[in-house]
């Protein structure tokens, strides 16, 4: 159990909030599961018929704790198994997904966007993934779903090159809806699901399918990149890289 998560329902929505500030929202192994039982929790009850991701005033996610890749890279912290199965759920989440992103959203607080059906940003927003200057790989079925949806230029970029992309580009790429004020990115948000939300659930449900097309080729692609995470986190280039990014304050 973690209280860095909370998950707050509001008649039809729920809202899972990282609640994390003073890290910047970094998530760790205990906030995926949570994250991952809040998702599959939703996705049991009826009542609920859209979920709200938000994070904390000025930082959506720092993405991957980087303690946690230490600890991985050392052999101490397992292979990062929460990690896989909060995104093996996000992508199998059949409930229409909103995000309401202010400030930064790295890694993993980009990539998670890519399964979101409605992301309303806000104009601070910045989304950024520097897997390969840490020596690691994308996931989330990044590697997959961002080159379909931004081309494979923009994606190489973003993914690869770890160039940042603000709002307005983001909204450009196709990652996000809506760039607001921040004092109005979470109304927005909510409008949106609140909208989602009192759409007939099965026409919805059905629709959402034909829109998202089949799960199998982005659990393979999770799990691909997984493994690739798994070998890179070994490797030498990785653990290398860590240091310049770890707290400074301890
Ligand atoms: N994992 C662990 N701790 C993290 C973290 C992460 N991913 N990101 C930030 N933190 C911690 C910092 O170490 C710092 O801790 P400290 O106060 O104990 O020193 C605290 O959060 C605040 O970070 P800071 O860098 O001062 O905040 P900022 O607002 O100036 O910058 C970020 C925010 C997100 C741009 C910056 O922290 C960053 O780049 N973090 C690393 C992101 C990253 O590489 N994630 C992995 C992606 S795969």
């Amino acid at each position: 159990m973690t209280d860095l998560i909370k998950v707050t329902d509001d008649e039809a929505i729920r809202t899972v909030r990282m609640n994390r500030p003073d890290k910047r929202n970094a998530l760790t192994l205990a906030m995926y599961t949570a994250m991952a039982d809040a998702i599959e929790d939703a996705g049991a009850r009826k009542a609920i018929r859209c979920l709200v991701f938000a994070g904390a005033p000025g930082a959506f996610s720092a993405g991957n704790d980087l303690q946690d890749f230490v600890q991985m890279a050392s052999g101490t912290g397992g292979l990062g198994e929460p990690i896989v199965r909060f995104l093996h759920v996000l992508a199998g989440c059949e409930k229409p997904l909103v995000a309401a992103v202010a400030g930064n959203a790295v890694g993993v607080g980009t990539t998670m966007l890519l399964h979101c059906d409605h992301v309303v940003a806000s104009s601070d927003a910045r989304f950024s993934t520097p897997f390969v200057s840490l020596g690691l790989v994308p996931e989330a079925a990044s590697s997959l779903i961002a080159p379909r949806r931004m081309g494979h230029a923009r994606a190489f970029s973003l993914l690869v090159m770890g160039r940042p992309m603000n709002a307005a580009e983001a909204k450009e790429a196709g990652i996000v809806n809506t760039v607001v004020s921040p004092a109005d990115v979470e109304a927005e948000a909510y409008k949106a699901a609140r909208e989602i939300a009192a759409l007939p659930p099965e026409a919805l449900l059905a629709s959402r399918r034909l829109l998202r097309g089949p799960l199998e080729g982005i659990v393979a692609r999770i799990d691909e990149e997984a493994d690739h995470y798994r070998t890179r986190l070994k490797s030498a280039e990785a653990p290398a890289a860590f240091p310049p990014f770890l707290p400074r304050k301890r």
